[in-house]
C-alpha cells in the first residue's frame, strides 16, 4: 500500500500534509514573524536583510521576493500564513486567491460575484474544467525553473511520484527493545560514573544489549518516550506527537545540554507514518521542531554506548504521561498496532525497530516518593512478553497504586509491543535479553528485547 492521498488527484490544489509543512517549516516561520509590527517595518525597509535572517532556501527567498504565491506554496508555503506576507502588502484573501488563477483581479471578482468557480469538471485531474490548465507563474519563477532546469521543477512531483508508486519491498519491524530513562543513567555517563559500584550492576545488564544492537543494527529507531516538560510546557501538551525534522538537538534541562549527538530524524518515513496513523483515526501533532531530553537520550546511550555518532535515524514519538488524562494502556496498544501498519506500508526495505521506554516503578513526588515494586515489575514483564493483550487492559490507576505516579510511563511499552508482528497474527517473538535491576535513583530500571521471528 502506498501513502492514501486522494488530494494528490485534485486539479489546482496542493493540500498542505506533512511533507509540505516539512518543506515550508521556515518559509511559514517567517510569515508567521510578520504577525508582529516591528517586524512588518524592518521587512518594508530591507527585504533582503531580514530574509537574511531565516534559514529559509534560496528559491523559497526567491519566491517571497517575486510575491508569487503560488511558487511559495510549491516550496512549503500554506496559504493561513502566506497570508500574513499578503497582509504586509496590504492586499486582501480575495486578491491573494485571485493572483493564483492567472486572472486578473477583476476577472477573478467578477468570476466570484457570477457566483464563483463551478466544481464541475474540477474535481479531479485531466477533466475538462476551468482550472485544470498549468499553474500561473510569475517572470521570476518561469526564470528560475529554467535556470535549475529539470532539477527544481521536478522535486515538486517527486513526492507525488515516490507516494503513488507501488511499494515492491516495505518497511518491516524487526525488534522492539524496552528500557528505562533515568536522567541519572546520563548523568552517570556524562560523569564517567559507571564503573562505581552503585551503578555497575546496572550498566552490566546493557552489556549484552550492546552487543545485540550492533548485530542487529537498524536503519531507523521509531523511538516512543515522553518528554518531561522540555519542549511541551503548559501552554499546550500534546497527547501524541511524532518528530518529523531532520535533526533533533538534545535539550537543555537545567544541566546544560548533555554531550551526545544530535539525533538523526527520517522526516519522509515520519511523514509517512503521521499520514497513515493519522487516517488511522489516531490524532498525532506533528512536530517540526524539537529538542530531545532524558527520555530518549538515555535509552540511546544505554544501548549504543557513547558513539561521535548515533548509527541509525530515530523518529522520536512523544506520549503525554505527565499531565492527567492521559491516554490508556489500551490506547496505546491499538496505537502501537496502527503503527505497525503504518511502516509495513512504507514503500522503501527498511528495518525499523520500535522502542518503548520510561517505567519501571517509580513516584518522583510527595511522601510516597521511593515506592519500588519489584513484583509487580516483574509481573508485567512476563506480561508484556506472554499477554500483552490482556496487560493493555490494565486500568491507570492501578499502575499508580502498584507502580507509582510515574510509573504511568509503562503505558508506552504498550506501543513498542502492539507494533510487534505476533500482535496481528505472526508468530511469537523471541525474547532475546530480559533484565531488571533496583535501584537507579528513584526508579526500577526493567529491559527487554524482543526480536520479530521471521
Ligand atoms: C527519574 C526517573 C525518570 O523516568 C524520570 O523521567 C526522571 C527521574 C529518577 O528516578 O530519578
Ligand atoms: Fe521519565
Amino acid at each position: 500500500m502506498s501513502l492514501n492521498k486522494p488530494y494528490l488527484d485534485v486539479p489546482g490544489t496542493t493540500i498542505f500534509d506533512a511533507d509540505q509543512s516539512r518543506k515550508g517549516y521556515w518559509l511559514n516561520q517567517f510569515c508567521m514573524s510578520l504577525m508582529k509590527a516591528d517586524n512588518r517595518a524592518r521587512f518594508k525597509q530591507d527585504e533582503d536583510a531580514y530574509l537574511a535572517e531565516w534559514p529559509m532556501t534560496d528559491e523559497q527567498k526567491a519566491a517571497v521576493r517575486a510575491r508569487d504565491l503560488n511558487w511559495m506554496m510549491a516550496t512549503g508555503g500554506n496559504i493561513y500564513f502566506l497570508s500574513k506576507l499578503g497582509a504586509t502588502d496590504g492586499l486582501s484573501f480575495q486578491q491573494m486567491a485571485g493572483s493564483m488563477t492567472g486572472m486578473t483581479e477583476q476577472q477573478y471578482r467578477d468570476m466570484m460575484v457570477r457566483g464563483g468557480r463551478h466544481p464541475e469538471g474540477n474535481r479531479y485531474k485531466g477533466e475538462g474544467g476551468d482550472a485544470q490548465g498549468p499553474m500561473s507563474q510569475s517572470e521570476a519563477w518561469k526564470a528560475w525553473q529554467a535556470k535549475a532546469q529539470n532539477g527544481l521543477a521536478a522535486s515538486v512531483q517527486q513526492a507525488q511520484t515516490a507516494t503513488n508508486s507501488i511499494a515492491t519491498m516495505g518497511a518491516r519491524i524487526t525488534a522492539s527493545v524496552y528500557s528505562s530513562h533515568v536522567p541519572a543513567i546520563g548523568a552517570a555517563i556524562d560523569h564517567g560514573k559507571t564503573a562505581e559500584p552503585y551503578w555497575a550492576p546496572m550498566f552490566q545488564g546493557f552489556e549484552f544489549s550492546k552487543r545485540w544492537m550492533k548485530e542487529h543494527l537498524p536503519d531507523v529507531i521509531f523511538l516512543v518516550y515522553n518528554d518531561h516538560a522540555t519542549n511541551f510546557d503548559l501552554s499546550v501538551i500534546p497527547t501524541f506527537a511524532i518528530g518529523t525534522a531532520a535533526e533533533f538537538e538534545p535539550a537543555d534541562e537545567g544541566y546544560g545540554p548533555r554531550p551526545v549527538p544530535r539525533v538523526k530524524g527520517h522526516p519522509r518515513l515520519a511523514s509517512h507514518i503521521a499520514q497513515s496513523v493519522i487516517q488511522q483515526d489516531f490524532d498525532l501533532t506533528i512536530v517540526n521542531q524539537l529538542k530531545v531530553d532524558h527520555g530518549l537520550t538515555v535509552p540511546m546511550n544505554l544501548m549504543f554506548g557513547t558513539p561521535a555518532e548515533w548509527p541509525c535515524a530515530v523518529i522520536p514519538f512523544h506520549v503525554n504521561v505527565v499531565q492527567y488524562p492521559v491516554p490508556s494502556g489500551a490506547r496505546c496498544f491499538a496505537l502501537g498496532q496502527a503503527i505497525r501498519r503504518a511502516i509495513e506500508s512504507y514503500d522503501e526495505p527498511l528495518k525499523v525497530q520500535i522502542w518503548g521506554t520510561g517505567g519501571m516503578s517509580h513516584q518522583l513526588q510527595g511522601p510516597r516518593a521511593g515506592l519500588i515494586n519489584a513484583e509487580w515489575d516483574n509481573r508485567f514483564l512476563d506480561r508484556l512478553i506472554a499477554d500483552p493483550k490482556e496487560l493493555s487492559a490494565m486500568p491507570h490507576i492501578d499502575y499508580v497504586r502498584e507502580a507509582g505516579s510515574e510509573g504511568i510511563e509503562l503505558v508506552m511499552w504498550l506501543i513498542a509491543r502492539g507494533a510487534m508482528a505476533d500482535v496481528a497474527g505472526g508468530p511469537a517473538p523471541k525474547v532475546a535479553h530480559r533484565f531488571f535491576h533496583v535501584p537507579a535513583s528513584n526508579t526500577a530500571v526493567g529491559h527487554l528485547i524482543l526480536e520479530n521471528q521471521a
